[in-house]
């Protein structure tokens, strides 16, 4: 068990080994409806309708609407201050029902149960929730940890491969940001890793937390070292956009530090022989979706660069990207807040390219949605900015 503290209210992780926790947990359900359908969840299936919201877990169900949806239930259930909201899914399932959990009563009891690798290594602490909005990915949110999250790598085990090497590179991401070590540990691991060995995948997620706690214990609202949780995105979110999300986050986040470490070396934070052993041990073996000549058009990429809402203010052209890890001559160089290159980093570490792309603009989800915005053009950021929130307030 890990005790997170929080400004908001401490909380705790739990590692479970079998599904048979889910048997104690109650209140109201909402259950990724593809878990629900792969793990049969026996425990659950007892639940009547009123006790369980199945829901399909797609991009563009990151809205209000569907955030109004799980008040309607916990209201129709006469839910009250002190009723609890246990949510089961992936990282879009956190993020609609905490958003939910968040508002509802300013705050109701929620327990959290990932079940991707992504949110089971990485999201499911540090206490964001995002809404996708106007057509900008995760541009509204809160700040609202779980109460209690519980950890079962047995879900794992039907991720498709995609979803699971997604996750793997927030996994390599946190490991290299922990130090040498436990970069070292996982490389020699990661065979075992990826053929998904629970006790394997299990160590890297518990190794991955124990970093992210690091970063954003003391820093919870992004000022300052949490924004070093972004290693490798400024790149990667832009190549997830002008790929049009066919590179998943986590794998597009790899690319990402691959291209930052070798601005690392230009810069002399980073032994050139270290970014090299790294590229061939860890960071190219991890890639299983490689990006096209297309997907790396540079004409695309900058406009990408351009519209990221976690890119700070500043000069165009010194989009570079987060800082080194601590296998640097000197990580100490690098300050709170600050990038490898020197600037303010204003972002969020939310998975989150933000912008209109094709396909993955939030839209009207046929049958959920009451508001029909999905033919409202989507909002310039500078727009955005100039009407109020600063891109810090992101994600
Ligand atoms: N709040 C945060 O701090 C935070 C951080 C990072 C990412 N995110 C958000 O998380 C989302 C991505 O989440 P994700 O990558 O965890 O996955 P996801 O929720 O997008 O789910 C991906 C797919 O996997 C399926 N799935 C989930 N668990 C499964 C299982 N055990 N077996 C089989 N299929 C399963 C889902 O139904 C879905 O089809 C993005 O919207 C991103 O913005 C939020
Ligand atoms: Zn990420």
């Amino acid at each position: 068990m890990m005790r997170i503290a929080s400004r908001i209210h401490d909380y705790s992780v739990h590692f479970e080994e079998g599904l048979d926790f889910l048997a104690r947990l109650d209140g109201f359900f909402v259950v990724d409806a593809n878990v629900l359908r792969l793990h049969g969840l026996s425990a659950l299936g007892a639940l009547d309708r009123d006790r369980l919201l199945p829901f399909t877990a797609e991009e563009n169900a990151k809205a209000l609407a569907n955030v109004e949806e799980v008040w309607d239930r916990l209201l129709a259930r006469g839910v009250r201050r002190n009723g609890t909201l246990v949510s089961i899914g992936g990282g879009i399932v956190q993020d609609v029902t905490g958003f939910a959990a968040a508002t509802l009563y300013r705050g109701i009891r929620w327990v959290y149960v990932p079940t991707t690798l992504l949110a089971q290594a990485d999201s499911c602490i540090g206490a964001k929730t995002s809404l996708n909005y106007g057509g900008y990915k995760n541009l509204i949110g809160t700040f609202y940890p779980p109460h209690e999250v519980h950890i079962c790598p047995a879900f794992l085990s039907t991720l498709s491969e995609a979803d699971f090497c997604s996750g793997l590179g927030e996994v390599i991401k946190l490991h290299l940001m922990g130090g040498a070590e436990l970069t070292a540990r996982l490389t020699a691991e990661m065979e075992r890793v990826r053929r998904r060995e629970p006790r394997a995948v299990l160590e890297a997620i518990r190794r991955s937390l124990e970093v992210k706690i690091g970063y954003f214990e003391g820093d919870e609202f992004d000022s300052g070292r949490r924004n070093l949780l972004n290693f490798g995105h400024c790149f990667g979110h832009a190549l997830e956009a002008s790929s049009e999300f066919a590179i998943p986050h986590g794998q597009a986040v790899l690319i990402g530090i691959l291209f930052a470490n070798r601005i690392a070396v230009k810069r002399g934070l980073l032994a050139e022989q270290t970014a090299r052993a790294l590229e061939e041990d860890l960071l190219i073996a991890s890639l299983v979706v490689r990006p096209t000549a297309r997907h790396l058009d540079t004409a695309r990429i900058l406009d990408a660069f351009r519209r990221d809402k976690k890119r700070p203010h500043r000069q165009p052209g010194r989009a570079a990207d987060r800082a080194a890890p601590r296998h640097g001559p000197d990580p100490g160089r690098v300050p709170p807040g600050q990038e490898a290159d020197g600037t303010g980093a204003a972002a969020g570490d939310d998975g989150g390219a933000a912008r209109d792309a094709p396909g993955r603009r939030p839209r009207r989800r046929a049958g959920r949605s009451r508001h029909g915005r999905a033919g409202r053009p989507a909002l310039r950021l500078s727009r955005i900015s100039e009407a109020g929130p600063a891109p810090s307030s992101s994600g």
